[in-house]
This record gives structure tokens, C-alpha cells and sequence, in this order.
């Protein structure tokens, strides 16, 4: 495999793209002015780089090096600067837009549900200069027609959580589509728990994640990526309602269901990339 990059995320690169280098031009102006405003940036480079993520997590840092983990990610697997990324479920987070946006001459397109959160994203973004689409419907059963190998790479950036959720709040009635997401958002996982619990991800939850997991293993390229990523919050550690057990193998159990199917994925490694909270499939030529 091609790569400049030796290791993953050394901090003081990161903290240099973020503040003065590739990821730094794909802000907008209200985030440079956050992190302009930030003092001891190394450090708290060094605490968003940390999982579980810390207590004393700076946020607009945490966003721009999420961005540069996903730019770095994007240069270690040597993708063409003219790459084309899918995301399913991207709410109103853009790290992999502007890792997109700092790699090269990209374009981007993601399936999501929750129209509030598109438009806060569409407000994050619109300074982006990559061609965007951004596309309302269930990924699970989208009817637009994407054709076979459309993409170089497809990123579920902390999207696991989401589709497990979505999975267990729809059939619970609540409209996903509709509601202000985060205000649900912990009843949705108190559903996901309460299947986790009774043994039930099996019939709800796995076969929406692995029809989207084949879906963008089929809209990738022979040779191109699936990049998955998860964080959890310290905050969260011994919160009564909070599945944290569940929360922290995400990784690792989606590999698993990954490893028993039939799809055509292999996972590579690269040097740096943990384990627990990242992983990468290539799409079998
Ligand atoms: C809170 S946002 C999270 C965004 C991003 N993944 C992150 O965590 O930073 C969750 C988004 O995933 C979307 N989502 C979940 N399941 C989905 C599905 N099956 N199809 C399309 N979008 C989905 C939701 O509609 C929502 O917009």
C-alpha cells in the first residue's frame, strides 16, 4: 500500500492541520474564530485523540480533528485526490466533508433521515466548495438508483449508534425523520438497550446495519473502503440508562457481523488505527 503517512494521527501534525494547515482551510469562519480563540491547543489535541473521550473535551477541537483523522485516514490508504465519498447518516456533522474538502478535488454524497439535522448540517457547510448531495431517505431501503462502484470510499463516521437506533425507535412509532434529535435521542437508546438486553439485535438492529454495510460495499469501487468509527463519552461511564457495555464493543461486534457474512470486505490495518474504535474493509476486487 502506498502511504506518506508512517503513523496515524501524531498529535503535533494533527494540531497543525487543524490550526494553521489542510483542515484549517476547510473551516468556516465561526469555527477558525472558536479555535483561534482556544488556548493549548497540543494538549487538547492530545485529549480528542484519547477514547473514551475525556471529560474536559473541547469540542470545536474535537470537531476539526475528527476532520483531520479522516483526511489522514484518506492519505494512508494512497485514495485519488479526486475521490468520491459516501456517508451514510452524516445528521449535521461534517468531519468527513471537510476531510473530503482538504483531501483534493472531491465529491460527497450522503443518505439521512432527520431533516432538522440536514439543516443544521446544510448551515455548517455552505462554505464548502466539493460537490455536495445530500439525499432524505431511509439508506436502509433508499429508492434512489446509485449505480454499482460509484465511490472510492464509503465512511460510517460514529454512525453504528444511529442506525441501531433507528432501527429499534421506527417500529416504536417515533418518526425519525421528524423529531429534534437529540432531545429523543435517550429514549432511542433506552430502546436499543432494552433490545441489547432481551437478546433481540439479531432480528432489529443487525439486518438494517448490514443492508447498509452491503449497500455501500456495493457502491464502492473493487479496491476502495469502508472506514467505520466510534467515540463514547467518559460522561457516560456509570450512567444507569446508558448501555455502556453495548456502546463500547460497537466496533468490535460490527466486525464480527462483518466477518460472518458473505460480503465481499477484507479488513486491512493501518499503523496507529485502534482497534476498538476503528476499523477498515476493503472491497474484494
Ligand atoms: C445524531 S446524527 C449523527 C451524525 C453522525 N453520524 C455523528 O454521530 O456525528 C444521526 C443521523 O443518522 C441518521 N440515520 C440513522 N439511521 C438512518 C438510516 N437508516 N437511514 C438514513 N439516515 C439514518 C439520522 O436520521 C440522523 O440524521
Amino acid at each position: 500500500m502506498t502511504t506518506n503517512i508512517d503513523r496515524l494521527w501524531e498529535p503535533a501534525r494533527v494540531a497543525a492541520s487543524i490550526t494553521h494547515g489542510a483542515i484549517h482551510t476547510t473551516l468556516d469562519d465561526r469555527l477558525r474564530g472558536e479555535l483561534a480563540a482556544t488556548d493549548a491547543i497540543p494538549e487538547r489535541v492530545v485529549c480528542a485523540l484519547t477514547d473514551p473521550k475525556p471529560l474536559d473535551i473541547c469540542m470545536p477541537v474535537l470537531n476539526a480533528v475528527l476532520a483531520a483523522q479522516y483526511q489522514e485516514v484518506f492519505a494512508a490508504l494512497a485514495l485519488p485526490n479526486t475521490l468520491s465519498v459516501y456517508e451514510p447518516c452524516v445528521g449535521a456533522s461534517p468531519p468527513v466533508i471537510f476531510a473530503t474538502e482538504a483531501y483534493g478535488q472531491g465529491s460527497y454524497l450522503t443518505i439521512n433521515l432527520n431533516r432538522k439535522l440536514r439543516g443544521e448540517l446544510q448551515n455548517k457547510i455552505a462554505h464548502i466548495k466539493s460537490v455536495i448531495r445530500i439525499i432524505e431517505e431511509n439508506a436502509v431501503a433508499a429508492t434512489v438508483s446509485l449505480p454499482d462502484n460509484s465511490f472510492d470510499v464509503a465512511c460510517f463516521h460514529h454512525a453504528i449508534n444511529d442506525i441501531l437506533q433507528t432501527a429499534c425507535a421506527e417500529p416504536r412509532g417515533m418518526d425519525t425523520t421528524a423529531i429534534d434529535w437529540f432531545p429523543n435521542e435517550r429514549q432511542m437508546i433506552e430502546w436499543l438497550a432494552e433490545d441489547f438486553q432481551r437478546d433481540q439485535l439479531a432480528s432489529r438492529g443487525k439486518p438494517e446495519l448490514m443492508s447498509i454495510v452491503g449497500e455501500a460495499a456495493r457502491l464502492v469501487k473493487p479496491g476502495g473502503y469502508l472506514v467505520f468509527d466510534h467515540f463514547n463519552w467518559c460522561r457516560f461511564i456509570g450512567v444507569d440508562w446508558f448501555p455502556w457495555d453495548l456502546f463500547y464493543n460497537l466496533i468490535p461486534m460490527t466486525r464480527g457481523w462483518i466477518t460472518e457474512s458473505a460480503l465481499p470486505l477484507q479488513e486491512v490495518s493501518l499503523s496507529g488505527l485502534p482497534t476498538q474504535w476503528w476499523m477498515i474493509w476493503q472491497v474484494k476486487d
